[in-house]
C-alpha cells in the first residue's frame, strides 16, 4: 500500500473544502489533481523563464528551449520509444487520434477499407475515425464484448481480414475500467498488416506502457489525466510511420522552408507541431513525470486495485447498488462506475456533491456503450494514488445517503 496520506500532503488541493466538508477527491479519470511540484513550475516558468522556443536569439529561449526539449526525452525514456523524434506534443489524446485520422487514414485508406474499435471506446476514439470513414467511404467494425465487459478476443479473429487496416482501441476503459490486452491485440494488428493505434488516456496514468514491447504504431495520452497541465497531450508515433504521413496543421515552426505557392515541411517531430505550443505545460509536466516515476506505476496500479477490491466488497453488499465492469480484478483498473436504483446518476452526483465527494456522472463520453447496456449513464468514481481507505468509506456512506433520501426499495431496470 503506498503512503497515501503522505502523497496527499503534496496535493494543495486536497486539504481544501467542497460544500463545508473536506474534499473527497474521486474523478481522477476526468482530470487528475496536481502537486505542488507541477504548480511550482509551471509559475517558475512564467516568472523566470518565459521566452517562445525554437526562434529566439537570446538565452532566455534557448533555455526555454532545452527545457522544452527535455520532457520530449522524458517521455521518450516513460514510454520507452526508440527515439525523441517519435514524441510529438499535442493539446491531449483527443488532438492525437484526430491526427493520426486526418494525416494517416485520410491519406492512406481507400473506400470499403475497415477501421476496427469497439462500442466501448471513448467518443475521442470513435468520432474521430467516423469523420474519415463518412468522407471516404470506409467501414467502421466493432470488436465483440463479452458478457462482463471485456472485449471477445476469441471473436476478434473473425473481423481480422485484409480490409481492416486500422485497429484502435483503448488501453483501459474510462467508462468501466477494464485494462485490455494491448499486446494481443497488438499481435492481431501485425497478422493482418494493420496500423495498431492504443488510446492511452487512461492507460499512461495508471499502468507502465513500453510501446515497443506492445508493438503499437501510436499511443496517445494526455498530461492532464498524469497530475500534469491540462492543454498538453502526447502523441508517440513509430518514426516509420510519422514519416510518410502529411502534416496535421500548417503554420510557423512545421516548415523546412516556404516559398510562394509552397512548402516543404520540417523533419519531424517540428512538421507535427504548427504554432506556438503550451511551452509553460510541457515543462511542468517532466515534474509530473519525475513525480509518477518516482513513486513507480506498478505501485499505483497495485495501490488502486487494493483501493478497487475494498470498495466493490462494500458496495456489493448494499442492496440497490449495481456496479459495472468485470469481476476479474486483474483485468480492472480503480475504476468504480455504478447506479443506485431508481435515481438518476445526476441525483448521485448531487448527493455527493453537497457531502463534498466529487464523482463523474453521466455517459462519460461514451455513449455506445450506455447504450448497449440500455442505461442513461452511470456514476463514476474513480482512484489515483493519492486517494485511500478514507475515501472509499466517505463514498459509501455517501451512497448510503442516497439510498436513504431517495428512499429506493426495489430493483427497477438492470437486475443486480
Ligand atoms: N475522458 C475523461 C473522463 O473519462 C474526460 O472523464
Amino acid at each position: 500500500m503506498l503512503d497515501y496520506k503522505k502523497i496527499k500532503q503534496d496535493f494543495p488541493i486536497l486539504n481544501t473544502m467542497m460544500n463545508g466538508k473536506p474534499l473527497v477527491f474521486l474523478d481522477s479519470a476526468a482530470s487528475s489533481q496536481k502537486p505542488l511540484k507541477v504548480i511550482e513550475a509551471f509559475e517558475d516558468f512564467y516568472r523566470c523563464r518565459n521566452a517562445n522556443i525554437h526562434r529566439g536569439a537570446y538565452r532566455l529561449s534557448y533555455e526555454a528551449t532545452d527545457l522544452y526539449e527535455m520532457t520530449r526525452t522524458k517521455v521518450k525514456e516513460f514510454l520507452n520509444a526508440k527515439e525523441p523524434e517519435e514524441i510529438i506534443f499535442t493539446r491531449n489524446t483527443t488532438e492525437g487520434i484526430n491526427l493520426i485520422a486526418y494525416s494517416y487514414a485520410m491519406k492512406f485508406l481507400k473506400e470499403g477499407d475497415e477501421i476496427l474499435v469497439s462500442e466501448m471506446e471513448h467518443h475521442s476514439n470513435l468520432v474521430p475515425w467516423m469523420i474519415v470513414a463518412e468522407k471516404k467511404n470506409l467501414k467502421l467494425k466493432h470488436i465483440p464484448l463479452t458478457e462482463d465487459l471485456q472485449y471477445d478476443y476469441e471473436k476478434i479473429e473473425n473481423l481480422l481480414t485484409e480490409k481492416v487496416k486500422i485497429i484502435s482501441v483503448a488501453h483501459m476503459s474510462n467508462a468501466i475500467g477494464t485494462i485490455h490486452d494491448i499486446k494481443k491485440i497488438g499481435e492481431y494488428a501485425k497478422k493482418i498488416n494493420a496500423v495498431f493505434v492504443v488510446d492511452g488516456a487512461q492507460g499512461a496514468s495508471h499502468l507502465e506502457v513500453n510501446v515497443q514491447d506492445i508493438g503499437c504504431d501510436f499511443y496517445v495520452l494526455s498530461a492532464h489525466k498524469m497530475l500534469g497541465p491540462t492543454g498538453v497531450g502526447v502523441l508517440y508515433g513509430r518514426k516509420e510511420m510519422l514519416e510518410k504521413m502529411d502534416p496535421f496543421m500548417g503554420g510557423g515552426d512545421m516548415i523546412l522552408t516556404v516559398w510562394k505557392d509552397g512548402f516543404k515541411p520540417a523533419p519531424l517531430p517540428n512538421k507535427f507541431e504548427a504554432g506556438t505550443p503550451n511551452i509553460a505545460g510541457v515543462v511542468a509536466f517532466a515534474v509530473a513525470l519525475d513525480y509518477l516515476k518516482s513513486i513507480g506505476l506498478k505501485n499505483i496500479h497495485k495501490h488502486e486495485q487494493d483501493l478497487l477490491q475494498y470498495a466493490l466488497s462494500k458496495l456489493e453488499s448494499i442492496p440497490y447498488v449495481k456496479l459495472f465492469g468485470t469481476k476479474d480484478l486483474s483485468k480492472r483498473g480503480g475504476i468504480i462506475s455504478f447506479l443506485v436504483d431508481g435515481v438518476h446518476p445526476h441525483d448521485i452526483g448531487s448527493v455527493l456533491d453537497s457531502e463534498g465527494i466529487a464523482i463523474r456522472a453521466g455517459h462519460h463520453c461514451c455513449e455506445p456503450l450506455m447504450k448497449k447496456l440500455k442505461i442513461p449513464g452511470t456514476a463514476r468514481a474513480s482512484l489515483y494514488l493519492y486517494n485511500g481507505y478514507e475515501d472509499i468509506e466517505a463514498l459509501v456512506s455517501g451512497i448510503q445517503k442516497v439510498i436513504d433520501l431517495f428512499k429506493v426499495k426495489k430493483l427497477v431496470g438492470v437486475a443486480k
